[in-house]
């Protein structure tokens, strides 16, 4: 599957199938960075869902040459699932009817422990992708060992506090060169959007890539414009679609970063 910004229409149905939560162009942006990461062998997805996005990720980390990846999913089930069986009205529930088939949502209601949705995530990303994920899930951060993440995705927390601890939590186990992705940003976390800033103010995250809800950040300012540059000169690149920006003066001077024209995709 072509998962560039040619390809919008297709990218959002196959979103829709999984039951990825992202528009498209956060999908397309997510390519043109996955494309010019090298050796990615873990990913760390917080807020695994319906699995959606790990279907994704794994599906653009195999084009992108990525074989293999190691995904770990963090997902209390709250929402989904068992512990979801009695919540109703929800907006969870409108979602599921949109993307899961009748037997799927059968399955889901019964799925209690991590490792069950650990197994229902895998058969069904095989399933609708064609291509198997090696994915281990557990339900708290607290969970998660010391391994290393080459990307961690970061989709859930309501408030301030919560997301700050996370981003605090998650960050150690992101290696130098690692990418963090923040969903949501400025969209439907507003107080996410704000942990995010405090973090960039402590020196946590550095920003690289602004898409349309995802923010992409690098832990260190060096590593961040490596990765402008490697996208800048990436010869597939629409320079009209992902532009390279004078940053603030914030993170050093002649600190670059990207912004993704998503409307011009749209337009395109
Ligand atoms: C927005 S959804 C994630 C969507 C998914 N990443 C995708 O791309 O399709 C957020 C998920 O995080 C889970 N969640 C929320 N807060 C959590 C927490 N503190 N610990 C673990 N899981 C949590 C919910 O159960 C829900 O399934």
């Amino acid at each position: 599957m072509d998962y560039s910004y040619k390809n919008i229409r297709e990218i959002y149905s196959h979103i829709l199938k999984l039951g990825m939560l992202s528009p498209p162009e956060d999908v397309i942006a997510t390519w043109t960075v996955f494309k010019n990461l090298s050796n990615i062998t873990n990913m760390l997805e917080l807020g695994s869902y319906l699995g959606g996005g790990l279907g994704i990720f794994n599906q653009l980390l195999h084009q992108a040459g990525h074989n293999g990846v190691q995904f770990v999913g963090v997902d209390h089930l709250d929402f989904v699932g068992a512990g979801a069986r009695n919540r109703p009205g929800a907006w969870y529930t409108d979602h599921f009817n949109k993307c899961l088939s009748p037997e799927e949502q059968t399955t889901l209601k019964n799925l209690n422990t991590a490792d069950e949705a650990a197994n229902w995530i895998k058969e069904r990303t095989l399933r609708l992708t064609g291509t198997p994920i090696n994915l281990v899930c557990v339900k708290t951060e607290k969970e998660l060992s010391d391994q290393q993440y080459d990307v961690i995705h970061h989709d859930y927390g309501d408030g301030v506090d919560e997301n700050l601890r996370t981003i605090r939590h998650c960050l150690p186990k992101l290696k130098d060169t690692g990418i963090y992705i923040v969903d949501d940003w400025c969209t439907g976390a507003p107080l996410r959007t704000v942990a995010t800033v405090i973090a960039q103010q402590e020196g946590l995250l550095h920003p690289f890539l602004w898409a349309k809800n995802k923010v992409f950040y690098a832990k260190n300012p060096a590593r961040a414009q490596e990765l402008v540059n490697a996208i800048l000169k990436d010869p597939d690149n629409n320079p009209k679609l992902f532009k390279g920006m004078p940053g603030s003066e914030y993170f050093g001077s002649n600190y670059k970063t990207i912004r993704m024209h998503w409307q011009a995709i749209q337009w395109s």
